[in-house]
């Protein structure tokens, strides 16, 4: 594999005490592949997407999450934390989102 090989692969998230963490209802934000991303348990399920809105780039540590949408402090777009859709308003960019696997208590995103 090269360096031009762009194509996604499982990568463990090296982050000490990752699902206690997320257990705890708290954004976890991790750096992976040189990306920071967030990282959140929903209903028992382990999301993970690009820390940055879609809108305009603002960091989306500080959003609000709130019944699986969650809302952009700075100009209140609304994404779903579990497809990444856009909700509000009607037109822009979903987040960008990564595929999440546990195997026995560690993370891995396909990235
Ligand atoms: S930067 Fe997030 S809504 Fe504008």
């Amino acid at each position: 594999m090269g360096w031009f090989d762009s194509k996604p692969v499982w990568r463990e998230v090296e982050e000490p005490g990752l699902l206690p963490r997320l257990r705890k209802d708290q954004w976890v934000e991790v750096k992976v592949q040189g990306k920071t991303l967030l990282m959140v348990e929903v209903q028992g399920e382990v999301l993970a997407f690009e820390s940055r809105c879609p809108h305009e780039g603002y960091p989306l540590k500080n959003a609000k999450l709130e019944k699986g949408t969650l809302t952009c402090p700075m100009h209140g777009y609304c994404y779903s934390i579990k497809t990444g859709a856009l909700i509000q308003p009607e037109t822009g960019n979903k987040l960008i989102t990564f595929p999440v696997k546990v195997e026995d208590g560690t993370c891995f995103i396909k990235i």
